[in-house]
């Protein structure tokens, strides 16, 4: 994913770069002024990424929108191919994550208040899926939280997402919920996942 008035490596300048709402890369030098002009341009990445997002999972509106994200405590992990488009870089995908607050059911048919880390939204462009790069942003998200993946809670996985966190991770045994939210055999063993 390129854009035509910019070049994605000048916005979104590492490998994997982390966003939150005032919507400037962690690390970010610059004054006001450039400021706001780069996370003008990360609007527009978010705008085209979200809606590639949504069109992939079948949805009507967006997750992820720069207007939407403005307003959340999420954090973002955009994903850049620096060597792509004669060295501008293309934005190769984004995984948006929150913490939530949500009554869970154990195997045990036990209800809990809990306020777990929750994969909100994960995306890989088309050209570049099943190669690697989801697992790569995925990673870096996990060592960045300190989390394991069966703590985590997942809003409404695909088929593709159930897919991969079986392959690379092994989660397989869902645990029934009222909710959207999909956990998996292993969510309540550690205390940390809770809060
Ligand atoms: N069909 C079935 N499984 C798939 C597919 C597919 N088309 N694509 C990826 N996978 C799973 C498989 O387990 C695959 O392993 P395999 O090729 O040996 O079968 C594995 O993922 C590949 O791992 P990566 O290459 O690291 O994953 P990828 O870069 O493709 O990223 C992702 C995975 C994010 C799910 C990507 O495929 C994607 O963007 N899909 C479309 C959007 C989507 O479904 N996003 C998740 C929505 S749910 C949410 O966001 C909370």
């Amino acid at each position: 994913m390129e854009f035509k008035y910019f070049a994605v490596n000048d916005v979104v300048p590492n490998e994997i770069t982390i966003i939150t709402k005032d919507l400037v890369p962690e690390g970010f030098n610059g004054n006001a002024r450039a400021r706001a002009d780069c996370a003008e341009k990360v609007n527009v990445i978010l705008e085209d990424l979200g809606w590639a997002s949504a069109k992939a999972q079948g949805l009507k509106q967006p997750i992820t929108s720069g207007p939407k994200f403005r307003m959340s405590e999420h954090i973002l992990y955009i994903l850049v191919d620096p060597g792509n488009c004669d060295g501008r870089g293309s934005v190769v995908g984004l995984l948006k994550i929150g913490r939530k607050k949500l009554f869970m059911w154990d195997l045990a048919g036990y209800q809990h208040e809990v306020e777990p880390l929750c994969i909100l939204d994960f995306y890989i462009h088309e050209s570049k899926q099943r190669t690697g790069w989801g697992k790569k942003l995925f990673e870096y998200m996990l060592k960045h939280q300190n989390v394991l993946p069966q703590h985590l809670a997942i809003d409404r996985p695909s088929e593709k997402f159930l897919s991969f966190l079986y392959k690379h991770y092994g989660l397989e045994h869902i645990l029934p919920q009222m909710n959207n939210f999909v956990i998996f055999d292993g969510f309540f063993d550690s205390e940390s996942a809770l809060s």
